[in-house]
């Protein structure tokens, strides 16, 4: 029998923290969709980062219920065992293996999840739902809350009203514990050594694909389950593309290479991004665009201490950025009316960064009540400031033309700064 990944004490202390935040409230939480193409060609699954927070429970077509007050207090649902299937998909808990595993109060078959669970949220006055999109999923909450709200009605509850559980478990998830800490040092460090064996084997010749496939292989060989999101190899003018991923060009002699990747280690990620020239030394232009964009992220990253806002490093980056472009010729004007304006995100459209945890881009609020929220202490972001100058630009001078540059590292807020967690990438 297979065994949970983690000690799973830690995921039922989450969800009783969950159930003391909830004040009365339900929560419902999925597994993620399966990808399957041509009815049976199937795709790795990772389990939502959510439901994974929860119980530490890695397969498909698996339900969380947290119910606080009632008994039992915690349902999941999950597939039945089924020898035939598990022949063809592998293993499966079953009903009573995940609750001797994983420790829920009671564990359900997934068929039963419509059947029970009207009668299991009756009384409640709210449910928080992850509502993902998928027609399937999202059509089946539907319908239990369709049927829960004719209930409720009957008995008197009245309406139920409904809450993101993705932005309730944001919130909880944002400030990291030490050993969530030690999850995604380990996803960062492992991510920078990607990087550092992308840098050393790069020569003029090798195609983005080869280098992608070098990052996997660093990756997977220090124990990374995956990439946290698909690597963005991108040479040359590619690297103006802000989600290039075709990768498959090739690295040319003279061309600076853009590599946006991370791994991802016990479903935390790391995400990392450098610039770098293909055969060893950047060209005059090159290194303009270069060190301004590096001086203008060592200077962000300075910022980083608690009680920062976290729309100052958004500003800053704003800021600075225009000032670069204007020094280099790209924008004319002044710095001021060219950012009310917006104009400087013709070549730099993208925020300065995001917070970074199981998901690479991390829920929980920038703002709350309308303003800007101060970074704390245990809080995790990305700081990527970047400059893209497309080839095709002709309003840019022709020397920068063709040079796209992003810096990215992952910063952690300390007692009273930050430490990069991604420090071994050399920039
Ligand atoms: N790699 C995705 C991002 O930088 O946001
Ligand atoms: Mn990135
Ligand atoms: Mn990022």
């Amino acid at each position: 029998m297979r065994k949970a990944l983690e000690d799973v004490a830690r995921f039922k202390n989450r969800r009783n923290q969950a159930i003391q935040k909830l004040s009365g409230h339900a929560m419902i939480v999925t597994s993620h969709p399966e990808l399957i193409r041509n009815d049976d060609v199937h795709y790795p699954f990772r389990q939502d980062s959510n439901l994974y927070y929860l119980t530490g429970f890695e397969e498909p077509e698996s339900i969380l219920m947290l119910l606080p007050g009632k008994s039992p207090q915690e349902v999941l649902f999950v597939r039945r065992k089924n020898p035939e299937r598990e022949t063809w998909d592998g293993f499966r808990f079953g009903p009573e293996g995940a609750q001797a595993e994983f420790k829920i109060d009671q564990v359900y078959p997934i068929e039963e999840f419509e059947q029970r669970s009207v009668e299991l949220l009756n009384g409640f006055q709210g449910v928080y739902l992850h509502l993902r999109k998928d027609a399937e999923q999202d059509s089946q909450m539907m319908s239990v809350l369709e049927k829960l709200k004719r209930s409720q009605g009957r008995t008197g509850y009245g309406m139920v009203s409904i809450h993101d559980a993705n932005a309730f478990l944001g919130e909880m998830r944002l400030i990291k514990d030490e050993f969530e800490l030690q999850n995604l040092r380990t996803a960062c460090e492992i991510s920078a050594q990607g990087h550092l064996a992308a840098q050393k084997q790069i020569k003029p010749g090798m195609t983005e694909r080869q280098v992608q496939a070098l990052l996997a292989y660093e990756f997977m060989s220090r124990g990374a389950a995956r990439d946290g999101y698909y690597p963005i190899v991108a040479s040359g003018n590619a690297a103006t593309t802000l989600h290039y991923n075709f990768n498959d060009q090739v690295c040319k002699d003279g061309d600076l290479l853009l590599i946006d990747a991370g791994a991802e280690y016990n479903y935390f990620t790391g995400d990392i991004t450098r610039t770098f020239p293909v055969n060893g030394k950047m060209s005059k232009p090159q290194y303009e665009v270069y060190s301004r964009v590096l001086d203008i992220q060592l200077k962000l990253i300075e910022m980083v201490k608690p009680g920062v806002p976290f729309k100052n490093f958004h500003d800053a980056a704003a800021d600075m950025l225009t000032e670069a472009m204007l020094d280099l010729g790209l924008l004319t004007g002044r710095k001021n009316d060219i950012i009310a304006g917006q104009v400087h995100r013709k070549y730099y459209p993208h925020g300065v960064g995001h917070f970074l945890g199981m998901d690479v881009h991390d829920r929980g609020y920038y703002f709350k009540n309308n303003e800007p929220r101060p970074i704390e202490k245990g809080m995790c972001f990305t700081i990527e400031p970047g400059l893209y100058i497309p080839a095709n630009d002709t309003s840019a001078p022709a020397e920068f033309r063709g040079i796209g540059v992003r810096i990215e590292d992952n910063i952690l807020v300390t007692d009273n700064g930050y430490e990069v967690l991604t420090k071994s990438a050399p920039k």
